[in-house]
């Protein structure tokens, strides 16, 4: 999948494969230097995390073990309600863990302020964010996020796990959508 598959769905590739992966490389060094001597339980957000999920922790040195959640925070359309709801929870027991969530993309900030007070009050030694992408503008929340890769513009984005109805999840790099797909 490149960009001539997304005929005129796409208004630029706003951040390339290369970039995603050489800031991933940096932001796997910083969380190794940060993690040194802990295991860290690497905790993915279903289902937009999966890429950078599986991309950065296979550039990890750290001893790591991977769990998964699953959450709903978008009552209907493309904003957030601030609801949010568990859908699929952890396997793991998060006493005395070492916790890093990571997350595609912190648009509102609700999702992770509201999934970060959770799993602390189950126990853990610690719970910090990573995330490739964040939305200064868009935040409503103030949340601090030990690891980012990327600020980006208050944009529709796709590709690299970001979808748009569930589609374009597959693209290798992060795209701006064309309004006339969205009706924007
Ligand atoms: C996206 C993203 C975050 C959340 C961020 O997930 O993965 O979890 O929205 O938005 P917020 O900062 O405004 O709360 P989404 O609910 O679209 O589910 P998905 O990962 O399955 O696509």
């Amino acid at each position: 999948m490149d960009s001539t598959d997304m005929g005129t769905d796409l208004s630029k590739i706003l951040i390339t494969e290369e970039q995603i992966d050489s800031r991933l490389a940096e932001m796997a060094s910083d969380i190794d230097r940060d993690y040194e001597g802990k295991e860290i339980l690497v905790l993915g957000v279903l289902k937009g995390a999966v890429m950078v999920m599986a991309d950065l922790v296979r550039k990890l040195h750290s001893p790591v073990t991977m769990d998964w959640m699953a959450v709903s925070s978008y009552g209907s359309g493309t904003k957030s309600s601030g609801v949010v709801r568990i859908l699929k929870d952890l396997e793991t027991d998060l006493q005395g863990r070492h916790v890093l969530i990571v997350e595609d993309i912190i648009d509102s900030g609700l999702t992770l302020s509201w999934l970060k007070s959770n799993l602390e009050s189950r126990g853990p030694a610690s719970v910090k964010i990573a995330t490739l992408l964040r939305k200064p503008e868009a935040a409503t929340v103030d949340i601090e996020v030990s690891y980012v890769g990327f600020d980006i513009p208050n944009e529709f984005v796709v590709g690299y796990g970001l979808d748009y109805d569930e589609k374009y999840r597959h693209l290798p790099f992060v795209g701006t959508l064309a309004p006339h797909v969205y009706g924007g």
